[in-house]
């Protein structure tokens, strides 16, 4: 069946019809399509367009197909250009010509705005309840190593020591700015669309805002031209879940690296890790590699509809069809590497002996050793040239920190007074690190405890 073809003289090719139609892909749509078709007929009744018969013929025989779409018999055969045309055909098999009226003042124009609206509604609704839960499996982690210190790195190269549950915490701090992102996509794609018609509004007098109100929109989109050739709100929720993803892969890379012979700080669980077909002592990080490759790929479909959508003249063009594709593909890539992710995590255990040996047997503490020497009054360009002298001698020597003492520094420079050696050891710099924000033992259990707090409060 066609919605359209009263002013064709012969009919479409196969060849085109093929190369147009979208069922394949929007069939998922087809909940929210029914459900947004329930409420346009009883906003079809409100403006005494339908009886109330034939309302009730009408939801009723959509219900009826709500129970239905779970099964691939429902698709079967099914050659309709899309899914609201496959829906309206399904109602007239049902309710005969009746189902001729539900087009009244609608276009599928305001119709597909109104699918993808609802269907990203509860997209990002999940999305926020697997990073609140990869949030909540990143704090249960930290409390199980409160203490463990790790090399902090800049450049890749071992720059200060710092508390692994700090480290976390830097995750948890990315995922809750993508879960503002989401909430703040969420709010533009929650407007109600319906009754836009083609592009010029609906000629009839429905009542949008009960329609809002009926669908759980918090009100309704204020122009309808706007709204037939808008797809920001796709976009916005593509921004969130793209930056979701840039951190999620740079979690992916540094456990990749940090589960590796070359650190061996992480023992990844059996259940996200692969064997070799031939290396019988292979462990592979594969559900790491795969969300960091997953995010190139949402990437991908984040500036594909930017191009698909930049320069069309207003308002909506046939290109905008394929916004569905790559929001569908972007989604299902967020929501597997979040799941993903936070297996991960629950199943991997931090071995605390090879991240601190790495901050041992490196000059991690040299800052500590300056910062010491400033607070005794050197000043602090002076303090770094010390330890930077203290550092070339050990190089030299093959010397670490811990080849050093109070007299040995001293004779190196006088400027190092009896105490200023336990920074050698780098648990003592980091207990000078307590300002709100640093990875000093007081500060990080305060942020646990906040971050948990705030959790609480997350729905
Ligand atoms: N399948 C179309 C899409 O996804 C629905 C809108 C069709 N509108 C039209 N004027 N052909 O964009």
């Amino acid at each position: 069946m066609k919605l359209w073809g009263g002013r064709f003289e012969t009919g479409t090719s196969e060849l085109f019809e093929k190369f147009s139609g979208s069922l394949d892909f929007d069939k998922r749509l087809a909940e929210v399509d029914i459900r947004g078709s329930q409420a346009w007929v009883r906003a079809l009744e409100r403006a005494s367009i339908l009886t109330h018969p034939e309302t009730d013929a009408m939801v009723g025989a959509l219900d009826q197909m709500l129970g239905q779409i779970r099964s691939p018999a429902f698709f079967e055969n099914a050659s309709d250009e899309d899914v609201h045309t496959l829906v309206i055909r399904k109602l007239k098999d049902q309710i005969g010509g009746l189902a001729d009226k539900i087009h009244t003042g609608r276009s599928r124009n305001d119709q597909v705005s109104l699918d993808i609206r609802l269907w990203l509604r509860d997209e990002i609704d999940c999305d926020m309840r697997l990073l609140r839960e990869l949030m909540a499996a990143l704090i249960g982690m930290a409390r199980r190593r409160p203490s463990a210190i790790v090399c902090g790195y800049t450049h890749t190269r071992r720059a200060q020591p710092v508390l692994w549950a700090h480290y976390l915490l830097a995750y948890f701090e990315m995922f809750a700015r993508d879960r503002e992102r989401f909430w703040e996509a969420r709010a533009r794609v929650n407007l109600m669309p319906a009754g836009s018609g083609a592009l010029a509004g609906s000629g009839f007098p429905i009542e949008r805002e009960g329609i809002a109100r009926e669908l759980g929109f918090d009100s309704i989109t204020r122009n309808s031209m706007d709204v037939a050739g808008d797809r920001d709100f796709a976009l916005d929720y593509l921004h969130a879940a793209s930056l979701a993803m840039l951190h999620l892969s740079r979690l992916a890379e540094d456990w990749i690296l940090y589960s590796g012979e070359e650190y061996g700080w992480l023992e990844l669980g059996d259940a996200t890790t692969t064997g070799s077909s031939m290396m019988p002592q292979k462990k592979n990080p594969d559900a790491l590699e795969l969300i960091r490759g997953k995010c190139g790929a949402v990437f991908g479909d984040y500036s594909a509809l930017f191009m698909i959508m930049k320069g069309l003249p207003m308002t909506y063009n046939r290109d905008m069809q394929e916004d569905k594709p790559r929001i569908f593909d972007a989604a299902d890539h967020v929501r597997g590497s979040l799941a993903v992710a936070e297996l991960v995590v629950n199943t991997t255990r931090l071995k605390t002996g090879p991240p601190l040996a790495a901050v041992q047997a490196s000059w991690a503490v040299a800052t500590d050793l300056a910062d010491a020497l400033a607070r005794s009054g050197v000043p602090f360009h002076q303090a770094h040239k010390i330890v930077g002298r203290l550092v070339l001698e050990s190089v030299q020597q093959g010397k670490t920190p811990a080849d050093w003492n109070a007299q040995s520094l001293a004779e190196f420079d006088p400027a190092f007074q009896p105490g200023m050696e336990r920074f050698l050891d780098p648990a003592a710099g980091i207990e000078t690190r307590e300002l709100p924000g640093g990875t000093g033992p007081r500060a990080v259990a305060h942020a646990l405890d906040e971050a948990e707090a705030r959790l609480k409060g997350m729905s």
